[in-house]
């Protein structure tokens, strides 16, 4: 969201499954947020949704999960001619509904591993385009005792976004 901004995305919807993560993006400036389910039956109504946050199709959509439901929302909420960023991927196969995207020529854009971001990163965290400082969420020694409870404060999610060690 924070790199979509800086690009000048002047409408950024947050969809998760999430209530704490989704809230906190709302603090962080998402025009708006929504709540979804993991189940594929809600998707048609998810695309609706999705769209009316947007004011109507979406332009690009950047799809972090990589789950059968996720990206089919993805696709099917995208506009002709848009663009689907696939970062995240979940399951090693999806089912998809691809004839329908590629009917309206929806573009599937793959990054693995956000491979040659780093300079443009480092850059814009260098002239404050972007400030992370707020998705920094907990800081922890690096013991042992500190590596334990950061691993577990992670996984019980909840207001955890980044947890970081003091180096
Ligand atoms: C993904 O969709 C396919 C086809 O509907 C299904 O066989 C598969 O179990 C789904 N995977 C998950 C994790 O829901
Ligand atoms: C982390 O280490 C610093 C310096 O040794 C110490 O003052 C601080 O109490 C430690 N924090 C925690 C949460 O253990």
């Amino acid at each position: 969201m924070l790199a979509a901004r800086a690009f000048g995305s002047p409408k950024v919807v947050i969809v998760d499954v999430d209530d704490c993560r989704l809230s906190f993006m709302k603090d962080l400036g998402a025009d708006e947020i929504i709540k979804v389910s993991p189940i594929m039956q809600d998707v048609e109504e998810e695309v609706v949704r999705i769209r009316n946050a947007m004011g109507g199709p979406v332009d690009l959509r950047f799809e972090c999960v990589g789950f059968n439901n996720t990206m089919t929302t993805a696709l099917q909420a995208t506009r002709a001619g848009g663009k689907v960023c696939l970062v995240g991927l979940g399951q090693s196969e999806m089912t998809l509904p691809l004839t329908s995207a590629a009917a309206r020529e929806v573009d599937v854009i793959g990054i693995f591993r956000y491979r040659n971001t780093w300079l443009l990163c480092i850059e814009l965290l260098r002239t404050g385009e972007i400030d992370v400082k707020p998705l920094i969420t907990h800081m922890y020694n690096f013991t042992q005792e500190g590596v334990d409870e950061a691993f577990e404060t992670s996984s019980r999610g909840g207001n955890a976004i980044k947890v970081m060690f003091n180096l």
